[in-house]
């Protein structure tokens, strides 16, 4: 029970790696929020777990409002908030600039590199801000944001969603800085490539190149990314702030 006494709120957790973190921490003792716009997702977890240690708060991430009301529910329930896990995210993949046959057939539009910034970058900034107050107040807190393999390397097609994920090791490296201080730890893990929905929507042959480029030759299971999650979360981390800790069969893209 490494997390007994612990509140935690989980961003995405109805599905994917945060589904399978909500199910790791609940059974390791936390008291869990989910904060997600999937309601049908997140009501079939809470059923299937039958416990009394989960709620869902339809949160969208990139609505401050949203978010402020959700934060001050939880405090007023738990009288603490612990731990905030920092894993909504989306892809919309496009090139920056499709050229073919010697013609532009496409740009990434504005609102595809908007939206994407605006859950993975904008929506960790404004959890972590409306969070962070009752963490400096409790002097103790755990921030964990989910970046990427992409955010560390690069990929085609990505501008958006690297940018986004480079931004979240920018923030989780100066949260570290400015919170470490009142006892608050700040770190990133980068998933490489994990059997999900977001994964699944990729074409098959781009992904048996990623798995071809991944030294263990396989993709990895929500419950591989949930596992660090817990580990960062738990007590065994307690001097570990501003680390972006990699888990990603060894991938290297680019290689
Ligand atoms: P997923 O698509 O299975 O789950 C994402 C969850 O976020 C969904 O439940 C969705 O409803 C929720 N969500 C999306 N926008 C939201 C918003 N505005 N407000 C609240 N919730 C919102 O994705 P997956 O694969 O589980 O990804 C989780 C995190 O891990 C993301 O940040 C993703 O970028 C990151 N990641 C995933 C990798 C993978 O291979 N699956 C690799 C590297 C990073």
């Amino acid at each position: 029970m490494r997390l007994e006494n612990r509140y935690a709120i989980i961003t995405g957790g109805s599905n994917g790696i945060g589904r399978a973190t909500v199910r790791r921490f609940i059974a390791e003792g936390a008291q869990v929020a989910i904060w997600d716009l999937d309601t049908e997702a997140a009501q079939s977890l809470i059923t299937e777990l039958g416990s009394k240690q989960v709620i869902y708060q339809p949160v969208d991430v990139t609505d401050p409002d949203s978010v402020t009301t959700a934060s001050q529910k939880c405090f007023q329930e738990w009288g603490k908030i612990d731990i905030l896990i920092n894993n909504a995210g989306i892809l919309h993949d496009a090139q920056l600039v499709k050229y073919k046959d010697n013609e532009v057939q496409g740009i990434m539009s504005l609102k595809t590199f908007d939206e994407v910034i605006d859950v993975n970058l904008r929506g960790t900034f404004i959890c972590t801000r409306a969070i962070v107050p009752y963490m400096i107040k409790q002097k103790y807190g755990r921030v964990i944001s989910t970046t990427s393999i992409v955010g560390i390397y690069g990929n085609f097609g990505q501008t958006n969603y690297a940018a986004s994920k480079s931004g979240v090791i920018g923030m989780t490296r100066v949260w570290s800085r400015e919170l470490g201080r009142y006892n608050i730890s700040v770190n990133a893990v980068a998933p490489g490539f994990i059997e999900t929905d977001m994964v699944r929507q990729m074409p098959a042959d781009i992904l048996q190149l990623m798995i071809d480029r991944t030294p263990l030759r396989r993709l990895g299971k929500p419950d591989e990314i949930a596992n660090v999650f817990l580990f960062l979360a738990s007590d065994e981390a307690s001097f570990i702030s501003g680390a972006v800790i990699s888990a990603d069969g060894g991938t290297v893209l680019g290689t």
